[in-house]
C-alpha cells in the first residue's frame, strides 16, 4: 500500500518561490491529477516526489516512512516526461529491458518481464523495432512500460500526453486509466487540460501559483468550485462580478449592473463576489424557484449537438448552453431574451485577485 503524503513544501528557484507550501493525500490505488495553468508548479511538484528535486521545506510519505530526501534511484516513485526521452539507438525491447538489467535481474527473468509490459501496452511483437519506427502513441507506451517493468510503488506521468494529436491523445488516455486499474498502482498525473484530467482522474488538485486552491473528484471540482480561479478554470463558465447588497443568515441579494437577485447561498465573508453560472445551468423556460434575467440576444451558435445562445444584459454577456435548437427560431441578434436560472445554480464566491 502507498499513500503519498506532501506536508507544507515549499520550494524556491533563486526570486521565484514554485511552491508556496503543498499539502497533498494521495490515497494507494488512486489516480490522482495535478491540475493548473502552466507555470503553476506541477512539474516541480511531481519531481520533488520523483526525488529529482528537493524541497527547502517540507515533508514527503510514502505510506509511514519518511522519503523527502531519498535519492531518485532508491524511490520507488518512476517519471514519465512528456517527450518519451527513450534510447533512440535501442530497441524497444532494449529501452525497457534497462532498468531492469540495471538492477541485475537475469536475462530469463528480464524476458518474462519485459514480455509482461509490452503485452500489457498491447505492443507485443514490436521488440525489435527502434523509437524511430514507432508512431508517437506507440512511443509514449513503451515510455510507459519502461516505467512500470521495474514495478514503482508511484507512476508519475508529466504531461504524457502533449506531443500527440488529439485523436491519439484520447485513445491514449483510456489506456493509462486501462493499465492503471488493471495494476492497482498509485498514480499522479500531470496535466493543464481540464477536460483530460476530468476524463481521466480519481481526485484532482487544482493549482495556482504555488498553491492547491481545491482538492476533489472532477465533479465536486467542477460543480461545487470553491474558489473564483477554480472555477473559471474548469471549462466555459459565466463569471459576473457583483455586490451583497442584503444578508438573512445564509441567505443572500446580490446586484450587478441594474439585476438583482433574491435568495442566493452565500456564506463568505466579502460583499464583493463573482457569480459563477454553468452555461448548462441557463435555461430558456421558467423554472422553479428561480431568477430571471431579461436582455437581449447578442448572438446564437449552433455547435451541432448543442447550441449557445449569448445573451447581453446591460454590459455583462451571458452564455446559455441547450441541447436542443427547438423554439430557438425566434432567438435573432436585437431581440429580447429571458435567462432563467434557478437559484442553487447561482454559485456566489468571494472576488479573488487573479
Ligand atoms: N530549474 C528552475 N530554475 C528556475 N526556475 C524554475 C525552475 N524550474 C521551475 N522554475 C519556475 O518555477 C515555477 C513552476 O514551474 P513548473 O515547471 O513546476 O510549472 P508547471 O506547472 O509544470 O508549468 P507547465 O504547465 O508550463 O509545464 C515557474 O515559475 C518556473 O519558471
Ligand atoms: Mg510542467
Amino acid at each position: 500500500m502507498v499513500e503519498v503524503k506532501l506536508q507544507n513544501i515549499v520550494k524556491t528557484f533563486g526570486e521565484t518561490v514554485a511552491l508556496k507550501g503543498i499539502d497533498l493525500d494521495i490515497k494507494h490505488g488512486e489516480l490522482f491529477t495535478l491540475l493548473g495553468p502552466s507555470g503553476c508548479g506541477k512539474s516541480t511538484t511531481l519531481r520533488i516526489i520523483a526525488g529529482l528535486e528537493y524541497p527547502d521545506s517540507g515533508k514527503i510519505y510514502f505510506g509511514d516512512e519518511e522519503v523527502t530526501y531519498l535519492p531518485s534511484h532508491q524511490k520507488g516513485a518512476v517519471l514519465v516526461f512528456q517527450n518519451y526521452a527513450l534510447w533512440p539507438h535501442m530497441t524497444v525491447f532494449d529501452n525497457v529491458a534497462y532498468g531492469l538489467k540495471l538492477k541485475g535481474m537475469s536475462r530469463e527473468e528480464v524476458r518474462k518481464k519485459v514480455e509482461w509490459a509490452l503485452e500489457l501496452i498491447k505492443l507485443k511483437g514490436f521488440e525489435n523495432r527502434y523509437p524511430t519506427q514507432l508512431s508517437g502513441g506507440q512511443q509514449q507506451r513503451v515510455a510507459i512500460a519502461r516505467a512500470l517493468v521495474v514495478e514503482p510503488k508511484v507512476l508519475l506521468l508529466d504531461e504524457p500526453l502533449s506531443n500527440l494529436d488529439a485523436k491519439l491523445r484520447l485513445e491514449m488516455r483510456s489506456e493509462i486509466r486501462r493499465i492503471q486499474r488493471e495494476l492497482g498502482i498509485t498514480v499522479i498525473y500531470v496535466t493543464h487540460d481540464q477536460e483530460e484530467a476530468m476524463a481521466i482522474s480519481d481526485r484532482i488538485a487544482v493549482m495556482n501559483v504555488g498553491t492547491v486552491e481545491q482538492v476533489g473528484t472532477p465533479k465536486e471540482i467542477y460543480e461545487t468550485p470553491r474558489t473564483e480561479f477554480v472555477a473559471s478554470f474548469m471549462g466555459k463558465t459565466n463569471v459576473v462580478p457583483a455586490k451583497v447588497v442584503e444578508r438573512n443568515g445564509d441567505r443572500v441579494t446580490v446586484e450587478f449592473e441594474s439585476f438583482r437577485m433574491e435568495g442566493l447561498h452565500y456564506t463568505g465573508d466579502s460583499d464583493t463576489v463573482v457569480l459563477v453560472i454553468r452555461p448548462e445551468r441557463i435555461r430558456l423556460n421558467p423554472v422553479e424557484n428561480g431568477v430571471s434575467l431579461t436582455g437581449t440576444v447578442d448572438l446564437v451558435e449552433y455547435y451541432g449537438f448543442f447550441v449557445e445562445v449569448i445573451g447581453l444584459f446591460g454590459e455583462t454577456r451571458l452564455i446559455a448552453r441547450t441541447i436542443s435548437d427547438r423554439g430557438l427560431e425566434g432567438l435573432k441578434p436585437t431581440k429580447p431574451v429571458t435567462f432563467y436560472i434557478e437559484k442553487d445554480d447561482v454559485i456566489v464566491l468571494p472576488k479573488q485577485q487573479l
